[in-house]
């Protein structure tokens, strides 16, 4: 399981000085949809030049026709991310076409899929989808499957239902994960630690209980140690 560090504070400055005092650590840095289109491809070259053994994972879930989406892939693979995503809803063509794209180029990075975003309810999902929330994203964990890519993001109560329903090698990445009980925050349902693993998540993704803590470095290591 890694640790992928969720970069959601509010200025380039600070998602930066946060790097600088985890650069000692093996992890992920997420860089989500504020700070790419405020602060682009520089971003991620400064993180990089922080420490270039850095995983960046660009979360952008990207959602278009399959043409279009395979175009961006390429961009956004050209940017040198280890790992970016879309969104499952938008269909196996497109993300079919995705996979082929990004697998045709020389170092293709990791490839997931949202399932369900997990700010809906069950009936602003189902005024959309016309299912239920559980129903649906294993529907689309499985499109994601037999798309070819790499993996799903997911609640971590459904990473281990997925993969038994695909394959063990598929991947998981879960949000809402609180280490060691902290606050919930606005997250209606998270997870520890010790649920994440029996999960066989593979990657969390951890924003404010590492950086709201008055001392992120030590977060960060107590959660390696423990995973
Ligand atoms: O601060 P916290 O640990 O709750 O941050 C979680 C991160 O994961 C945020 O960047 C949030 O946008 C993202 N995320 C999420 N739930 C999803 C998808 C992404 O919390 N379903």
């Amino acid at each position: 399981m890694k640790l992928c560090v969720a970069l959601d504070l509010t200025s380039k400055e600070d998602n930066i000085a946060l790097a600088k005092k985890l650069k000692s650590e093996d992890i992920w840095l997420k860089v989500g949809l504020r700070s790419f289109i405020r602060d682009g491809k520089e971003l991620l070259e400064a993180l990089k030049a922080i420490n270039p053994s850095f995983k960046i994972f660009l979360d952008l879930k990207i959602y278009d026709i399959p043409n279009t989406m395979a175009d961006a892939a390429e961009s956004v693979a050209s940017l040198g991310v280890d790992m970016f995503n879309v969104h499952a809803s938008s269909g196996k063509k497109a993300m079919s076409m995705v996979m082929e794209r990004v697998n045709s180029l020389p170092n293709p990075p990791i490839v997931l899929a949202v399932t369900a975003l997990t700010s809906f309810d069950e009936a602003s999902f189902s005024s959309i989808y016309n299912a239920s929330i559980a129903q649906k994203a294993m529907d689309f964990a499985k499109d994601t499957y037999e798309s070819g890519m790499h993996g799903v993001v997911c609640s971590v109560y459904e990473s281990q239902l997925i993969k038994s329903h695909t394959h063990a090698s598929f991947l998981t990445l879960t949000p809402g994960i609180r280490p060691f009980g902290e606050s919930s925050d606005d997250q209606e349902r998270v997870a520890d630690l010790q649920t994440a693993k029996a999960q066989k998540s593979d990657f969390i993704v951890v924003g404010r209980p590492i950086y709201h803590s008055v001392d992120p470095l030590s977060v960060v290591k107590k959660i390696i140690e423990n995973i």
